[in-house]
């Protein structure tokens, strides 16, 4: 019986495991600079926990999530994001007392139960910032630009940021009104689950993919126009803080996120070299998430970056990190007294910080360098008896074929100016 992968899941090959050591040392190093401190959650949490912050209308909690009862009973789920357990963790060991501002960075994994295409999988990876305890326009800029300028460091151009505010539940219930106001004909014909539905969170309407929908949608006034004095300025200070830092932008009423815990700004990072699965990121910010889950009153605002969409784009810009490995060394022993030499030179390079490859089964010389060439190692050392009796080592650049016998104790000198 053979086994396969999950669907959904995707195994990391040694082929593609540099790019995302790439990705990885970026993404550390540049939220680093910005005071973000890494933090790690498990890879279950109690399932309301997500019920309670995502929202039972979202996507993740009524379809998505890869929910079971454990031996005790309890009822827990897969992290679908990264946002609630990364806030919990936050409350839990007081990271953030009353009155501070904290900037968390992590990568996760995530699980959703969706229907697996290109760029949508059923486990994948995210890099999140959360910047919690600010209600400043220039802590959601931040966000924005820390997202932009890894896309940008990474190699990625052609991006276009799109940002919106959805306001504050305040602001919002009078849109929510005005929604369905404008849908009443159009919902009278849908079934009862999704009236009920749109009735829960008329905003869920508006990213619809169903084009009769989009059609009754395409003259409601943007929800900008109903927001509050106030969250309007901050959404204005928000673009002026995004123009100074030279971050194109565009405002998309319809950018509305998926996830129930959002408070006025929200964005999204696209590429126009994703297919359908467009979107790079997403994020906002989400005021009320932390006092729903106990905690005291915070204003936070965060993102999560999708991994495997963000390899598609690199991957289509031909942009491949596997291809600037490290070059390798092959040591090539002839004779057992020639293997137990070549042994102690491996040691010796590797303690140099090469990489060194070495076959164990004995082989024919003809069949080590075989397996050199294959090996994609660029330079071959071959000891056999007399190199050990002249103290040298023939020195082969794979490269090349070109051969060369250099002193045993200048080695490592020749490989380093030759590699
Ligand atoms: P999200 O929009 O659900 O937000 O996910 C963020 C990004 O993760 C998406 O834009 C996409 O690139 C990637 N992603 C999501 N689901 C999948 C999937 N099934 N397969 C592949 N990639 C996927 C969140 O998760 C929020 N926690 C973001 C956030 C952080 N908001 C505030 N702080």
């Amino acid at each position: 019986m053979r086994f396969q992968a999950p669907r959904g899941t995707q195994d990391i090959l040694p082929a593609q495991a540099p790019n995302w050591v790439r990705l990885e040392t970026i993404w550390r190093d540049l939220v680093r600079r910005y005071g973000f401190q890494e933090i790690r959650t498990p890879t279950f949490e109690e399932t309301d926990l997500f019920v309670r912050t995502s929202g039972e209308t979202s996507d993740i909690v009524s379809k998505q999530m890869y929910s079971f009862v454990d031996k005790g009973d309890r009822n827990m789920t897969l992290k679908p994001e990264g946002t609630a357990p990364a806030i919990r963790a936050m409350l839990e060991h007081n990271l953030c007392p009353q009155g501070a501002v904290c900037r968390l960075a992590y990568e996760t994994t995530i699980y959703r139960y969706e229907r697996p295409q290109q760029g949508r999988y059923r486990e994948a990876h995210q890099f999140g910032l959360e910047l919690a305890g600010s209600s400043s326009p220039a802590a959601d800029a931040e966000v924005i630009e820390v997202t932009v300028r890894f896309f940008e460091a990474i190699g990625i151009p052609e991006l276009l940021v799109l940002v919106n505010s959805i306001g504050r539940t305040e602001c919002r219930e009078d849109y929510r009104a005005a929604i369905l106001a404008h849908v009443a004909t159009y919902l009278a014909d849908q079934d009862e689950a999704t009236r009920a539905k749109a009735e829960k969170n008329p905003l869920r309407l508006l990213d619809t993919k169903d084009e009769k929908l989009q059609a009754v949608l395409a003259d409601l006034p943007p929800i900008t126009d109903y927001l509050e004095d106030d969250c309007r300025a901050r959404f204005d200070r928000l673009q002026e803080l995004l123009s100074k830092a030279g971050v194109p932008y565009k405002v998309a009423p319809n950018v509305v996120r998926g996830l129930d815990y959002y408070t006025e700004t929200v964005f999204e990072v696209h590429s126009p070299l994703l297919g359908a699965q467009s979107a790079l990121c997403g994020g906002g910010r989400y005021d009320n998430l932390i006092k729903e889950i106990g905690g005291p009153a915070t204003p936070s605002v965060g993102v999560g970056i999708g991994i495997e969409r963000t390899l598609i784009v690199l991957e289509q810009l031909g942009i491949d990190a596997s291809a600037q490995q490290e070059p390798k060394v092959f040591m090539i022993a002839a004779g057992e007294s020639a293997f137990e030499e070549a042994l102690a030179l491996c040691r010796e390079l590797r303690s140099a910080g090469l990489t060194v490859l070495i076959d164990y089964e004995g082989k024919s010389l003809k069949s080590q360098i075989r397996q050199a060439d294959k090996s994609g190692a660029a330079v071959a050392l071959i000891l056999g008896d007399d190199e050990l009796a002249n103290h040298v080592v023939q020195a082969r650049d794979l490269r090349n074929s070109q051969q060369v016998e250099v002193a045993r104790v200048g080695v490592l000198d020749w490989l380093r100016s030759t590699l």
